[in-house]
């Protein structure tokens, strides 16, 4: 069983990434407390954990080093947010992503916490400078924003509101590790974060090769899944370069002109409609087709590949 020193961790919204979370969380040994302003909402989370962490067990890819049970025994539910963030440790936000329902309920909690807890939001792209602003414990906040599924993506940014103490980002970043997460400090705030501006120039290019008809959509994504993405599920762009010359040294020697020469041929921010995103549509609905059954399958097969992609990860540590 774990210690209870481990402490206690608050999930506020019993959502999809809510419910990762606690999972997560309980992984490491804390006790989680999961809030929710819908009674459903939680008793739906906790039976869905329970039936993710026995198939987790089964398949021999749960976290952490407590069984299933243990882990499960260390969820509980909760409709009372000033009994759940008692003694709390850290507090993660997840509710939906609307910037006056966050700030109303970082308000909330603003008046009922202590010196002591850290405050994190989940948000995907609300910034720190609105989501904290004016908190009296300003210093005790951040954005701890995880990537879908957080089971299997272990990646956390970390983003700072500018009157964030250090010591927060600090102890964030270790407790995410403590955890299994994959921490990353991103220093400043800037809109989108880092894993966001990556993607959206990655989509931006993408769509204007099919819209320019260099490459079939299709095509297009197997550059990425079977080109591109191959190694970058283990080393950066930038490691990628040093590693693809004698050195970062040697690549842009060899390289820095030819790169500036095809980037100065890439176009302005596509519109993302009219004939190309009906092309687009039309090729993913062939390999995917838009109602529930087809969604979920294909969603079912990603989380597998990334489960067992994560278990090699494991099998292959990078230091
Ligand atoms: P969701 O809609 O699945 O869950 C939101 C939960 O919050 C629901 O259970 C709802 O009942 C609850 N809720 C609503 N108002 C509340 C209140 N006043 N107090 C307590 N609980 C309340 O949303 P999801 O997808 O889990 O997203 C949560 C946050 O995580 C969002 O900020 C989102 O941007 C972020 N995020 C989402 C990702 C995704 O792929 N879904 C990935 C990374 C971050």
């Amino acid at each position: 069983m774990a210690s209870p020193a481990a402490g206690v961790v608050v999930i506020v919204g019993s959502g999809l990434i809510g419910r990762s979370w606690a999972m997560l969380f309980a992984s490491g040994g804390f006790r989680v407390k999961l809030y929710d302003i819908e009674q459903q909402q939680v008793t739906n989370a906790l039976e869905n954990i329970r039936k993710e962490m026995t198939f987790l067990e089964q398949s021999g890819s749960l976290k952490g080093s407590l069984g299933a049970q243990d882990q499960l025994s260390l969820i509980s539910g909760c409709l009372n947010i000033q009994e759940a963030v008692e003694g709390a440790l850290h507090i993660q936000e997840c509710v939906p992503e609307n910037l006056e329902l966050k700030k109303k309920i970082f308000a909330q909690l603003d008046q009922i916490i202590d010196d002591q807890v850290v405050l994190s939001s989940s948000t995907s792209c609300l910034l720190p400078s609105q989501l904290f602003a004016g908190l009296a414990h300003v210093q005790q906040c951040l954005v701890a924003h995880p990537v879908n599924p957080p089971y299997y993506v272990p990646l956390v940014e970390l983003v700072p509101h500018p009157e964030t103490a250090p010591a927060t980002v600090d102890r964030t970043h270790a407790l995410m590790r403590k955890i299994g997460q994959s921490p990353v400090r991103v220093l400043k705030e800037m809109d989108g974060f880092v894993l966001n501006r990556l993607q959206y120039a990655v989509i931006s290019e993408a769509w204007r090769l099919v819209e320019e008809g260099i490459v079939s959509p299709s095509d297009l994504d197997l550059v990425m899944s079977d080109g591109l993405g191959m190694r970058y599920a283990f080393i950066g762009p930038l490691e990628t370069m040093h590693l693809n010359a004698e050195g970062m040294l040697s690549y842009c020697d060899r390289y820095s002109e030819g790169m500036k020469r095809v980037l100065k041929t890439f176009g302005p921010i596509p519109e993302f409609s009219g004939a190309t995103v009906e092309k687009v549509n039309q090729a993913m609905c062939l390999k995917v087709p838009v109602d529930p059954e087809h969604l979920a399958a294909r969603r079912r097969w990603r989380d597998e590949c990334l489960q067992r992609l994560a278990k090699l990860k494991r099998q292959m540590p990078s230091q």
